[in-house]
C-alpha cells in the first residue's frame, strides 16, 4: 500500500468492539475473542504508527464494563497482565511508547504493576504513542480534571482567570492532542464514553467487522475514506482546499 497520496490523521482513536459476537458467531466463548482481539491490537497498533499515524488510543475497558460479569472482568484483567509483561519487549523493539488513561482506583495491584512496567521500559520509544485507555470513562475524566485544576486554584497556583481550553487539556489524564480519526468496530455507532473532549472533531468511522477482524488492510481502507473527508471546522471548505 502506497501511504504518500494518503491523508494521515495524527491520532488515531480505536473502540475496539465485537469480540464477544466474533466468538459466539464461531461457537467459542466470549474470552476467545478477548484473546483474539489482543493477538489484533498488538500487530495493528505497530501497522498503524508505521503509517506516520503519532498517536493512537485504543479503548480496551471502560469504566462501565465493570457491569460484566466477575468471570469476563477477571479474564480481562488476568490477560492485561499477563501480556504487559510477556509483550514489553516487542513494543520496546518497535520503539513505541506506551501510555495509560483512566482511574487507577479500583484496579487490582497486580494490574496496576503491569501497566507500570510496561510503561516505564517503553518511556523512552520515539516511533508513536500507545494510550490504552483502561478502566477509562469520558466522564470521570472530566470529573478528574476539575478536581484537578480546582485544586490548583485552591493552593493559589493559579487565579480562575487562567483557566482556558488549553489549561483544560493540558489536566485530562494525558496531555493529547485532539482525535483527528475515530473508529469504532462492530458497526455500533455510539461513543460509549469514549474520550468526550478529545473526539470533538473527530471524523467518525463505523466499519461492519467485529475487532479481531479489523486488520492491516481493513484499517488502510479506513485510511482511504478519511483521506476523501472534508474537514471544515466550521469553516467553509468545499472543494477539499483551504480558504
Ligand atoms: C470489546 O468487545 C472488548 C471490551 C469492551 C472489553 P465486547 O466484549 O464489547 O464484544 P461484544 O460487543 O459483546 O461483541
Ligand atoms: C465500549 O464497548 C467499551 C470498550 C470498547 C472498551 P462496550 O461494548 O462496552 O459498549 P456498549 O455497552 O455497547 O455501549
Ligand atoms: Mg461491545
Amino acid at each position: 500500500m502506497e501511504y504518500t497520496n494518503l491523508k494521515i490523521p495524527n491520532h488515531v482513536g480505536i473502540i475496539l468492539d465485537g469480540n464477544g459476537r466474533w466468538a459466539q458467531n464461531r461457537g467459542l466463548n466470549r474470552s476467545e475473542g478477548h484473546k483474539a482481539g489482543y493477538d489484533n491490537l498488538k500487530k495493528l497498533s505497530i501497522h498503524i504508527l508505521g503509517t506516520g499515524v503519532k498517536v493512537l488510543s485504543l479503548y480496551v475497558f471502560s469504566t462501565e464494563n465493570f457491569k460484566r460479569s466477575e468471570e469476563e472482568v477477571g479474564y480481562l484483567m488476568n490477560l492485561v497482565v499477563k501480556k504487559f509483561k510477556s509483550d514489553a519487549k516487542y513494543f520496546v523493539e518497535n520503539n513505541v511508547k506506551v501510555i495509560f488513561s483512566g482511574r487507577r482506583e479500583n484496579l487490582r495491584k497486580d494490574v496496576l504493576n503491569a501497566m507500570d512496567y510496561i510503561a516505564d521500559l517503553t518511556k523512552n520509544n520515539t516511533k508513536g504513542i500507545l494510550n490504552i485507555c483502561l478502566n477509562y470513562g469520558g466522564h470521570t475524566e472530566i470529573t478528574d480534571m476539575t478536581k484537578k485544576i480546582a485544586k490548583l486554584v485552591k493552593e493559589e497556583k493559579i487565579s480562575i482567570d487562567e483557566i482556558d481550553e488549553e489549561l483544560v487539556g493540558k489536566n485530562m489524564y494525558q496531555d493529547l492532542e485532539p482525535i483527528d480519526f475515530l473508529i469504532r468496530t462492530s458497526g455500533e455507532m455510539r461513543l460509549s464514553n469514549f474520550m468526550l473532549w478529545q473526539n470533538s472533531y473527530a471524523e467518525f468511522y463505523f466499519p461492519n467487522v467485529h475487532f479481531p477482524d479489523f486488520n492491516e488492510k481493513e484499517f488502510d481502507k479506513a485510511l482511504i475514506e478519511y483521506t476523501s473527508r472534508d474537514r471544515r471546522f466550521g469553516g467553509i471548505n468545499y472543494d477539499g482546499k483551504s480558504n
